[in-house]
């Protein structure tokens, strides 16, 4: 399973890259806004660059199917390591796998975003998506359970044999990222305060305290002893 930030925070996508856990980082337009990205192509380019060779997912900004194929290539050629998202539908509802299909076509890897439910992802994937990004907050929100969407479509796209990959993103609570990782996802797209979250536990900080004082307890009662040892002369 591969694990993916879901920022464009360079200090956490530092951090996380030194601890050697990150396979890629996503964005998204809500996100750049957030971290003040307004320069979306400098910050994009500049996570590309911390990341490589790792993915690092871009989404376009329009409903337009030729503007989107246009940004799409835009985006692409910033690095080699940038994934294209597509919206799986635009606001009307129009489907945008047309778009997947010639960007895919063309050599260009795309994740295909906004996905809510398994037709969703089945379309992505006979589209040719890279990845197919299931928003299980999303998806809790709307009563359905995301636990299920995602074993169901990991298990589908298992048997048929598709390559495309399940990014789970949207994760609301710590939990989600336990919850989608036993559901078998690919990837998991996670904020980096869960990360923290999942490292961290109150009862291995004590563990480590009480191994550390007896260590050190130990290291000076060897000094003690070493120092009231009778000096023997040859
Ligand atoms: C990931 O690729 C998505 O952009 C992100 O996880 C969406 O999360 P949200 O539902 O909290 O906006």
């Amino acid at each position: 399973m591969e694990i993916f930030l879901d920022t464009s925070n360079l200090d956490e996508i530092r951090t996380w890259l030194k601890q050697g856990v990150l396979d890629g980082v996503t964005t998204n337009p809500s996100i750049l806004f957030k971290e003040g990205g307004h320069d979306m192509e400098a910050t994009a380019k500049a996570v590309a660059r911390l990341i490589h060779p790792r993915p690092l997912s871009v989404e376009v900004t329009t409903n337009d199917q030729a503007e989107m194929l246009r940004q799409g290539r835009k985006f692409a050629a910033w690095a080699e390591n940038v994934v294209v998202k597509i919206p799986v539908i635009n606001e009307q509802g129009k489907p945008c796998l047309d778009v997947v299909k010639e960007l895919t076509s063309s050599g260009i890897r795309v994740n295909v975003t906004a996905i809510l439910s398994f037709g969703q992802v089945a379309l992505a994937a006979k589209a040719g998506a890279t990845y197919a990004s299931i928003f299980s907050g999303r998806v809790s929100d709307e009563g359905t359970d995301a636990s299920l969407l995602i074993r169901r479509a990991v298990e589908w796209l298992a048997h048929w044999k598709y390559p495309t990959k399940i990014i789970v993103g949207s994760i609301r609570e710590a939990i989600n990222v336990q919850d989608a990782a036993v559901a078998g996802a690919h990837v998991i797209t996670v904020p980096p305060q869960f990360l923290a979250k999942w490292v961290d536990h109150h009862y291995s900080r004590a563990t480590v305290k009480q191994f550390n004082d007896d260590g050190q307890k130990a290291l000076e009662q060897f000094h003690r002893k070493a120092e009231t040892r009778p000096v023997t002369v040859a």
